[in-house]
């Protein structure tokens, strides 16, 4: 489905997406495009117009979540505050799993490209896939992402959520959020963002980055992390924390945590922090 004609009003909040479409310059990214003002997750969307035959590149966003999910079943606050929402789905080819992998570095690190070329210059990866903004020598996550392997009779789909704090005052916040409190480009710019450009910008780089290989994407991904050479606490499930230094990655992108104990191991899905004393 193409909206591309239409132009949305929500709340205050609008999202143009004929001025979306301008900036967009990619062949298959973002092209097919659906809105929602307000949808239970994007994700559940996905899922739907996958099976349903939706084209790759397909894109849903939605204004708001009432059911926002992040990782490891956490729930993503997805409030109306002008920040990105949404969906990409990415037929891949089932015979190419490293397709799969090359999508999750090249995801990420088309999120950063684009943040940085908004001019927040101090956007890095926290591996696997998180996007975080240094400011003052202290990080705060200012995306997620996450990605649902879909399969359907024909293929298999990648449908890649994503969730960006872009116009929303994060520090109104503070009150509800346990931990760390994320930032947005607005709380680190001073300044709103053009929400309809930032969408375009990640979908041409990740456009782009997917047309490259799997090393070369890998190499930029390196070049925006933010755990090399730090001391780190990784958690694994409920058991206690342990504690050791990122050493660099395989070549399949798994990080190398050099542990307290002496044993070095290759992290496939566990929670690093970095450790501040
Ligand atoms: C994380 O835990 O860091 C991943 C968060 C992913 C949130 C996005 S928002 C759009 C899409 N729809 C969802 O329900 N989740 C993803």
């Amino acid at each position: 489905m193409n909206n591309f004609s239409q132009y949305y009003i929500t709340s205050g909040i609008h999202f143009d997406a004929k001025r979306y479409q301008t900036a967009l310059k990619t062949k298959y990214i973002g092209r097919s495009f659906i809105y929602r003002e307000e949808t239970e997750s994007t994700m559940n969307i996905a899922q739907r117009e996958t099976h349903e035959g939706a084209a790759t590149g397909t894109l849903i966003l939605a204004e708001r979540q009432t059911s926002g999910r992040g990782r490891k079943g956490r729930e993503w606050v997805s409030e109306t505050g002008g920040n990105l929402y949404f969906t990409i789905i990415i037929r891949v080819n089932p015979q190419e799993p490293l397709h799969l992998l090359k999508l999750n570095f090249a995801l990420a690190a088309a999120i950063v490209q684009a943040c940085r070329d908004e001019g927040v210059q101090e956007t890095y990866i926290k591996w696997p896939n998180d996007v975080w903004v240094k400011t003052n020598n202290s990080y705060s996550k200012v995306c997620g992402m996450l990605i649902d392997s879909v399969q359907t009779q024909e293929d298999l789909s990648a449908n890649c959520g994503v969730g960006l704090n872009v116009n929303q005052d994060m520090t109104k916040l503070k009150e509800r959020i346990v931990g760390n409190i994320p930032t947005s480009l607005y709380n680190e710019l001073r300044s709103k963002v053009d929400r309809e450009q930032l969408l375009a910008k990640i979908c041409n780089a990740l456009e782009t980055l997917l047309g490259e290989s799997l090393e070369s994407v890998l190499e930029v991904y390196k070049g925006y992390d933010i755990l090399v050479g730090k001391q780190v606490t990784v958690t694994s499930g409920t058991n206690e924390p342990r504690f050791g230094k990122a050493k660099g990655y395989s070549k399949f992108g798994n990080l190398i945590v050099k542990f307290d104990d002496g044993e070095e191991k290759e992290l496939l899905a566990e929670e690093v922090s970095i450790r501040t004393v």
